[in-house]
């Protein structure tokens, strides 16, 4: 037997229906919690109906459970991105825009590997557009709402609350990870917060949603970009300017400013040392040309700086 969520090409139903029928779907990300139009699924699929022998998966993220007398029982959890229903008028984006964006990740995906990003094993053509099978990952994503946002419940703050050193273990993801992108030529679009899965457990963080990310560097055709203006550099706020490493290298400056300072750029918020200090303050000059010129730029720093 075979994972069918693995092997299938092609459906005639709803994905909803397909993943039903596969395995048990735990988490559902719709309307309720995304605004993007896109419906998400975390589906569970039992080990015994499709692998003869534990040895012979190769899947990660199984969870062992003791069932009864002495029968242990596996499952493998996925996260299963789709475009969501094509009628639903409510979304921003069309159901046609939405499907383009999915499929932009799976060029991403394919195009690095990296232990922060959360394998893309498959995708399956549906009627509703692709249902993008990615591994499931463990942890808690570090958006708050603004209401939330000073909630030191929250994970956000629990996150900014770490020490210092398990803060910079993260942001080494971050930053790697987007040098790597960089150097495949992907400008990153939309980066925030809601953008990241910190597990707490095991200090783990992934990276999720980088659907929005670009080929090359662009213009700025929108006014204000998609994003969140914690994150965002003056250019994306500019329509007609330009949209490169440059702005990316913003965003990694004002990551660090809100994980190890106050989201301001003051000297006695952070939590870093000077040199730390130095490369955040540079990374978010307001001009582009004086930041560092590029992600390769800024990583070699960063890494100096952290020593
Ligand atoms: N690989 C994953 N494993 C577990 N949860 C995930 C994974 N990817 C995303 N999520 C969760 O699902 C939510 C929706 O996914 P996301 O890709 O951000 O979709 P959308 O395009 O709707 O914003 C995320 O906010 C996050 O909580
Ligand atoms: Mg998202």
């Amino acid at each position: 037997m075979s994972n069918l969520l693995l092997t299938t090409k092609c459906i005639e139903c709803s994905p909803r229906g397909f993943l039903e029928s596969v395995g048990n779907i735990f988490a559902i990300f719709d309307a309720q919690t995304q605004d993007s139009g896109n419906i998400s699924y975390g589906v569970e699929v039992e080990h015994a109906r499709y692998c003869v022998s534990a040895r012979k998966c190769s899947a990660p993220n199984r969870s062992a459970r003791n069932g009864t007398g002495s029968t242990t029982e596996f499952t493998d959890r996925f996260f299963v991105k789709t475009a969501g229903n094509p009628d639903d008028p409510a979304p921003f984006l069309p159901h046609s825009a939405r499907v383009a964006l999915l499929r932009n990740g799976v060029q991403l995906a394919q195009s690095i590997q990296h232990a922060a990003l959360p394998r893309l094993y498959h995708a399956i053509e549906s009627p509703h557009g692709p249902l993008l099978v990615y591994d499931w990952v463990e942890g808690e994503l570090l958006h708050a709402r603004r209401a939330q946002r000073a909630d030191a419940q929250s994970a956000y703050q629990r996150f900014r609350h770490l020490p210092v050193a398990q803060i910079g273990r993260a942001l080494e993801q971050i930053f790697e990870v987007h040098w790597a992108l960089a150097a495949k030529n992907w400008i990153a679009v939309d980066f925030y917060d809601g953008s990241l899965i910190y597990d707490f457990a095991q200090h783990e963080l992934h990276l999720v949603d980088l659907d929005n990310y670009h080929q090359g560097p662009f213009v700025n055709s929108m006014g204000r970009m998609f994003g969140s203006s914690r994150f965002m550099a003056p250019e994306e706020f500019a329509r007609g300017a330009l949209i490169d490493q440059r702005t990316n290298v913003f965003t990694m400056g004002r990551t660090m400013a809100l994980f190890l300072g106050d989201g301001t750029l003051a000297r006695h918020a952070f939590r870093g040392d000077d040199a730390l200090y130095a490369v955040m303050l540079r990374a978010c000059r307001k001009e582009p040309v004086q930041r560092f010129s590029s992600m390769a730029e800024f990583y070699e720093e960063w890494r100096k700086a952290r020593g």
